[in-house]
């Protein structure tokens, strides 16, 4: 039945979020690998939990950018009230995403969806040391990396090493030394091993991944079969205060390996 279905998801949602150690995981029924309905429902899930957890007052919600993030930003619903409103700001600078997928764009979505603000981050890929360090002491950029550090809330995904770095063409040598160093997980520029260690990190401004530890709202969204063994790495060391919201699939295949 229906009921049992809900029982039985709930049983899975708190055992995922026991055995990370996290303070909520969220499942949707599916696989996100071939159903883009369970990507809508990220979208309205999202919005549910932003709800939840967003205090009335000023938020600044940082967020990534991915594909994954991209179509659930589409899918959100409003968030804004009287008492409470929200800025989203890019939580880091270009990682070498297309245009559309980007933090930024991410970022634009999510306040026109849910009739908030938003704040871009004008870093260009592909710049010389020396240019790219000049353009940090712009003041448009300094106020944005000031409104990042100062976020209550960061959203992002989660994705496979490999898949991440060849889709931002990162060079050979990067690719060679993320195997050698077995990299499975990505998330905010950084790579992680089955163990969730950090074994690379892409050099970029904005949130670290120290920084993500204090921030007091994380929220993770990342689903489908085939991402579950870097949902596994990445969530072994996240944030306490982390909620996950996944789909079944990966949900499944994670405990798989409990
Ligand atoms: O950091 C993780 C990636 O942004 C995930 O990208 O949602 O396109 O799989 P994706």
């Amino acid at each position: 039945t229906m009921m049992n279905q809900l029982l039985g998801m709930h049983q899975v949602e708190k055992e995922i979020s026991q055995y990370f150690g996290i303070k909520r995981c969220i499942v949707v029924a599916g696989n996100s690998d071939n159903q883009d309905k369970v990507l809508y429902e990220f979208g309205d899930i999202l919005t549910d939990s932003l709800d939840l957890l967003l205090p009335e007052g000023r938020n600044i919600i940082a967020v990534m950018g991915g594909t994954t993030m991209a179509m659930t930003a589409e899918y959100m619903g409003s968030l804004e009230s009287e008492k409470r409103h929200n800025l989203f700001v890019p939580a880091r600078g270009g990682i070498g995403e297309a245009m559309t997928v980007q933090a930024n764009s991410v970022s634009a979505v999510m306040a026109s969806k849910t009739g908030g603000h938003h704040r871009a981050l004008y870093v260009p890929e592909q710049l010389s040391l020396e240019t790219y360090n000049s353009l940090l002491q712009e003041p448009s950029i300094q106020e944005v990396l000031t409104l990042i550090e100062q976020s209550n809330c960061v959203v992002h995904s989660i994705g496979r090493a490999l898949h991440m770095a060849a889709r931002r063409k990162m060079s050979d040598d990067e690719m060679v030394m993320l195997k050698q160093n077995n990299a499975v997980a990505e998330s905010f520029g950084y790579f992680f091993d089955e163990e969730g260690e950090v074994v690379y990190k892409i050099p970029r401004i904005g949130l670290q991944l120290k920084d993500v530890q204090k921030i007091p709202n994380v929220v993770a969204i990342a689903g489908g079969k085939s991402k579950a063994k870097a949902i596994r790495a990445y969530m072994k060391n996240a944030p306490k205060q982390t909620w996950l919201i996944t789909d079944e699939a990966a949900a499944n295949e994670i405990l798989k390996g409990v």
